[in-house]
């Protein structure tokens, strides 16, 4: 390991409390240019064995520590990240090229997560049980040891903070293997847990191409548990990883949730709303309400508002806060255009379709928010995930219609449903084939259980249910005596 002097606008590694600036490094791309701004350590094997090797020993003293230090140091890390909040923000914006505001969002739920999980911590307990009455039977719940974690670029500060916060709440120490295209926020992270008191190497970050330190990391034998967020794929090579060392793995794959409109929907109220789920972030959400299903009455009227609202999406660079940012590199940019192509002949375009036209957007990764209508529920754009400001409207006659075409795709993340009927509400709840569902809303927090079906995936983050499940469980017994 080259504990190299820190270049300008060079990123290291966080390696067991230390900053560690690599040999090699990978340029950072702000996506509204196309052009680098900062750079990152590139860790290999090398630097993923120390950070497992310092998780390893911070856990020897971690693991003793109570539920009650633990979470008030994750109170204390919520507040750090509090005071460098507008810090954060901006540079999730330039990474990213998310807009200002939604990059702000996206610190106020780093926050909430530490906050959630501070508040939580002292709610993990085993039971006695009741067996035979000459022994005491009981369970306790324990850390796994060393977790690590790999994660997109998508929501980088989000989605690291939702897979750190529980893991070290449950007294875990934790590797993280941030993406190579927005690698920033992640290391800054651990940075300021520092700052907030953690114990060195309770915490490391070690970037790096997915080839290198992801493969290196998922696939080290000294961790006891993974969790991914990312494209099927990957997610396929991380089970794989974690089945020949026999650990467990939780796996968050993205999906292509429906937003189901019902003839009885406040259209006021769902136009914005389903916008705003294909939108934000550029489409580039893991439960991007991706697909509109849409009752055959109302859907003219939908579509023509959908239409007003895209027509009108300023876009621009993350830090001039647009509704619209680029897409977060050229390959997406490409995926986005191929797909896009292909639906062009599946479908009616209704607006957009590619870069946008004008100087100021020819050389970042823009792409205009695109809407197809009459879309056939087995056409390629319903079912494969585009990741991009790409909508598809599809409408249905009736209810049962409704959940087939919902449940017709190999994904199962999230769905929205919009009705003012409890009933129907209620039984699109029970028949949606998904791990969420949400009705009158598309917005869900960091208290719901959030996890997918099919191919989107297995395992739980966020909730109660996340915390038991960077556990595990331990039975005891001890025989009673009178001597
Ligand atoms: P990806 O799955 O390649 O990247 C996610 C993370 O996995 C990154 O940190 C990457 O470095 C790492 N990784 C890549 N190869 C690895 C390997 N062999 N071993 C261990 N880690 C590895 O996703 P990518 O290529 O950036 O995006 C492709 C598609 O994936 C997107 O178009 C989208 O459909 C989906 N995706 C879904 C996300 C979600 O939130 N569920 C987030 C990002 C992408
Ligand atoms: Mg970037």
């Amino acid at each position: 390991m080259n504990k190299l002097v820190k270049p300008e606008g060079a990123y290291p590694a966080i390696i067991g409390g230390e900053r560690v600036f690599t040999a090699q490094s990978i340029e950072v791309i702000d996506p509204a240019t196309g052009k680098a701004f900062a750079t990152v350590a590139r860790c290999g094997a090398q630097e993923v064995d120390l950070a497992v090797a310092a998780a390893r020993r911070a856990f020897s003293t971690w693991r003793l520590t109570t539920a009650a230090e633990r979470g008030r140091l994750l109170s204390r890390f919520a507040q750090v990240i509090t005071q460098h909040a507008d810090e954060l923000a901006a540079l999730e914006s330039r990474d990213t090229g998310k807009p200002l505001r939604q990059a702000k969002v996206d610190v106020a739920f780093s926050v909430r997560y530490f906050e959630y999980y501070s508040n939580m911590v002292e709610a993990v307990f085993g039971s006695v049980i009741p067996a035979a009455t000459d022994r005491f039977t009981f369970t306790t719940r324990e850390a796994y040891g060393v977790t690590g974690h790999i994660i997109p670029w998508n929501y980088p500060l989000g989605i690291a903070s939702r897979t750190l916060a529980p893991a070290l709440a449950a007294g875990n120490c934790c590797v993280l293997k941030p993406a190579e295209q927005a690698p920033l926020s992640s290391v800054r992270l651990a940075e300021l847990a520092l700052e907030a008191g953690f114990p060195a190497g309770v915490l490391n970050v070690v970037p790096g191409l997915g080839a290198e330190a992801g493969a290196d990391l998922s696939g080290h034998t000294g961790i006891d548990h993974v969790s991914f967020t990312g494209s099927v794929p990957v997610g396929r090579k991380i089970a794989e990883a974690a089945a020949g060392n026999l650990i467990p793995a939780a796996l968050e794959l993205g999906g292509k949730s429906p937003n189901i409109v019902l003839a009885d929907a406040d259209l006021d109220v769902v136009t914005p709303v389903v916008a705003s789920a294909i939108l934000q972030n550029a489409g580039q959400t893991c439960s991007a309400g991706a697909r509109l299903l849409v009752h055959r009455d109302v859907h003219t009227e939908l579509v023509s508002r959908l239409k007003d609202i895209f027509a009108s999406t300023t876009i621009g660079a993350g830090n001039t806060d647009p509704d619209l940012g680029p897409v977060i590199s050229a390959l997406q940019h490409q995926r986005v255009s191929e797909l896009v192509e292909i639906g062009r002949d599946e479908a009616e375009l209704i607006h957009g379709g590619g870069r946008p036209a004008g100087a100021a957007y020819e050389e970042g990764y823009f792409f205009e928010p695109t809407l197809f209508d009459h879309v056939a529920p087995q056409a390629a754009i319903a079912q494969r995930e585009i990741f991009g400001p790409v909508l598809t409207v599809t409408p249905f006659g009736d209810l049962e219609e409704a959940v087939a075409i919902a449940n017709g795709t190999d994904y199962g993340l999230v769905a929205g449903v919009w009705t003012r009927n409890i009933g129907r509400a209620n039984w699109m709840i029970r028949e949606l084939h998904c791990g969420q569902v949400m009705v009158n809303t598309f917005s869900n927090g960091v208290e719901l259980p959030f996890g997918g079906r099919k191919k989107s995936g297995y395992g739980v983050e966020k909730g109660y249910d996340a915390l038991l499940a960077f556990t595990h469980v331990k039975g005891a017994v001890v025989m009673m005596s009178k001597d």
